[in-house]
């Protein structure tokens, strides 16, 4: 057997989910079977300082020779990385992006993807003329779980698909949570709201289901119908958004086919207490549906329920060092048990493979996708009458920001 080949990577950025997907990323990729590639950290940056960044290297146990940077700048000309993870706010991630594609630098920008569809357009244009690799860290769309997901719907064992139901919050108390009104949920300088944030990922699953199943030269955008409330203090982020999308079939295909997409930042699909939760994500076609659980943007456990009285229930666990490593990792205050991942591996494996083979996009979420439902959720403001300030809608590059 050849030895894996290394995929070294730079972390711009070193807030909250950089240091979860870091930490997933440095696992041993042979605890979930994959033996052709291993994750390296050459090198990490922080915007406001040498020490933050060199904190974050010892935090999540990169190699000692791993560099730490002040300035994205230099960590976008170390010629030693060979992809760089963008962690930024997701006002941030188109300027971030085009530096690092104008540098001639593969990049696996974290969701969602830019402020608006424009932004989203110029970055895939500019990787193109780069020849670089660029994909959306939608982590979700590269578990095992939505593998299984397409095998189910490929496999008509749910008939023809008709709706799709999916549902996405972070139930808290904004006022409470983000009492100063200057934390990324509720910010509109750093793009705030429930749509962007999680939003993407309630659209996650009727474009899985209903948008990718169609074959590519037929296949047409949602309409949407909108309605959005925003958060009362700020009034520019949308507290609680609700979509409506038609996906165009012919009448051989079924049909058009809708799904309801709900997201909000006060809400939870079920109140924690509740001991059996509804399924986050419901997939429904005309002979049975598949269920999602818990949650949209991280589902663990999934339910088959076919009209013939087929039920499969199935855990999709995580997978990691395992008991007894002294390793944890979580997202935030919420831990992991002992050795448990949070899943994130799969997606760096992805553009680690992606790499290996020579493609410049994901395989489960290409760029025109990405654009797409950067489109959908443009819409979707439009309808409900949010902009965020021109400095982050803008398509002008470089903008400090
Ligand atoms: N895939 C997932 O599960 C997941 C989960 C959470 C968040 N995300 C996405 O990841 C991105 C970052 O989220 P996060 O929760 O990690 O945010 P965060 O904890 O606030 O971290 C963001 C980091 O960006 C840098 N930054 C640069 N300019 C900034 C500015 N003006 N304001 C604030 N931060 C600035 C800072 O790092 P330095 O000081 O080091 O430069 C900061 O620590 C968002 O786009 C979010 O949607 C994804
Ligand atoms: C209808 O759509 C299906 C799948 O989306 C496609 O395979 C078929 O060719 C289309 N039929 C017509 C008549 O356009």
């Amino acid at each position: 057997m050849s030895s894996p080949k290394v995929i070294r990577w730079g972390i711009l950025a070193t807030g909250v989910i950089a240091v979860t997907f870091t930490k997933d990323l440095l696992v041993d990729p042979t605890t979930r079977g994959v033996t052709s590639i291993k994750h390296t950290v050459v090198a990490a940056a922080s915007s406001s300082s040498v020490s933050r960044a060199e904190s974050f290297l010892r935090r999540v146990g990169a190699p000692a020779s791993a560099r730490a940077y002040d300035s994205y700048q230099d960590l976008i000309a170390d010629p030693d990385v060979d992809i760089i993870y963008i962690a930024t706010p997701h006002s941030h991630h188109y300027q971030n992006a085009m530096h690092c594609l104008e540098a001639g630098k593969n990049v696996l920008c974290e969701k969602p993807f830019t402020v608006n569809a424009e932004q989203a357009r110029l970055l895939v244009n500019m990787a193109k003329e780069k020849g670089c690799f660029l994909m959306e860290a939608l982590w979700t769309r590269y578990f095992p779980l939505a593998a299984y997901v397409r095998e189910i719907l490929s496999s008509g064992r749910l008939g023809t698909l008709v709706r799709v139901m999916t549902d996405c919050n972070i139930a808290t108390n904004p006022e409470k949570s983000f009492k100063d009104g200057k934390h990324r949920m509720v910010n509109s300088e750093l793009a705030g709201g429930a749509l962007l944030d999680l939003g993407v990922y309630s659209l996650t699953w009727p474009f899985l289901a209903l948008y990718d199943t169609q074959p590519r030269e037929t296949r047409k955008p949602p309409k949407v119908l909108a309605a959005m409330t925003k958060y009362p203090p700020t009034f520019c982020a949308d507290e609680t958004t609700t979509m409506v999308l038609t996906f165009p079939r012919n009448e051989s295909a079924g049909g058009d086919a809708h799904a309801i997409a709900t997201t909000s930042i006060r809400l939870e699909t079920s109140p924690a207490s509740d001991p059996n939760p509804p399924a986050s994500v419901r997939i429904q076609g005309t002979l049975g549906e598949i269920q999602l659980f818990p949650c949209a943007h991280n589902p663990t456990h999934s339910k088959l329920v076919l009209w013939d009285g087929t039920v499969e229930e199935k855990p999709w666990p995580q997978p990691g060092p395992g008991k007894g490593s002294g390793w944890f990792n979580g997202f935030g205050d919420s831990i992991n048990a002992e050795g448990e991942g949070q899943g994130m591996f799969w997606e760096a494996d992805e553009a680690g493979f992606a790499l290996c083979e020579g493609r410049k996009e994901g395989k489960y979420l290409g760029l025109e996708e990405t654009v797409l439902i950067m489109e959908v959720m443009d819409e979707t403001r439009r309808q409900g009458e949010l902009r965020y300030p021109e400095k982050i809608e803008t398509t002008k590059f470089p903008v400090q920001l």
